[in-house]
């Protein structure tokens, strides 16, 4: 890639050569993901759980995508939240929001908001009322369809012209790793909340530090 770069500069700019370059790159680029993403579908990872506050993930997720939204007219806004904890392996719950972020700023388009929530209830998990953290990513796209509902978590159902239709798949696989679930209200017209359910971890429950998990 590095390589296509430095033909591209010596391309002139606008030339049908340097298009053909421009399409190559993008080429690479979905050819890119496609692989990352069956990769990740056929080999998940062992989560490796640490002790976090939602808030931390969020921000760390905002850092990572803020810039790129932005060229779309698309805010990535944080709703406060009271500092919930949760045992997770921080990178793969990343992955997770990335996906469904890239998702919702799909689903908008240009224009809109993307709201990063979390809350805690209680739901019946393995039977019993258990305390949950729900993460939310909230968008003002289009909504999810009936028909789209009823394959949505099928693995390489898309309606992109270049999706893989993995990433649902990647992320239901990923929080069900974790003892969660991943649930999602839609409304065609005004948008989606996909919610990311973990057991909540109590105050005293675990100590472990984590001010200084890295990537
Ligand atoms: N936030 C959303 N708003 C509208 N549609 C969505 C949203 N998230 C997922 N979808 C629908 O679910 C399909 C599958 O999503 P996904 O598994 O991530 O695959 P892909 O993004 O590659 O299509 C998408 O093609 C889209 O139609
Ligand atoms: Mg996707």
């Amino acid at each position: 890639n590095v390589r296509l770069h430095s033909l591209k500069r010596t391309l002139v700019p606008g030339s049908s050569e340097h298009e053909d370059a421009a399409v190559i790159d993008q080429e690479i680029q979905r050819l890119d993901r496609i692989v990352r993403d069956v990769l990740h579908f056929a080999r998940p990872a062992e989560p490796r759980p640490v002790t976090i506050t939602a808030g931390s993930l969020f921000s760390r997720v905002r850092d990572l995508l803020d810039s790129q939204l932005e060229k779309a007219s698309i805010r990535l806004s944080l709703a406060s939240s009271p500092p919930l904890r949760i045992r997770v392996d921080p990178q793969q719950i990343e992955q997770v929001l990335i996906n469904l972020i890239q998702n919702a700023a799909e689903s908008i388009g240009r224009d809109g908001t993307i709201t990063l929530r979390a809350r805690s209830t209680l739901m019946p998990l393995a039977g019993h009322a258990t305390p949950v953290v729900i993460l939310e990513v909230i968008d003002t796209g289009k909504g999810i369809p009936l028909k789209v509902q009823e394959r949505l978590f099928d693995p390489f159902f898309t309606t992109k012209e270049a999706g893989t239709g993995l990433g649902l798949s990647i992320a239901a696989r990923i929080v069900e790793k974790h003892g969660g679930a991943l649930q999602y209200q839609t409304e065609v017209d005004r948008g989606t909340t996909f919610g990311i359910v973990l057991p909540r971890v109590e105050k005293n429950e675990d100590e472990v530090s984590t001010e200084n998990f890295t990537h």
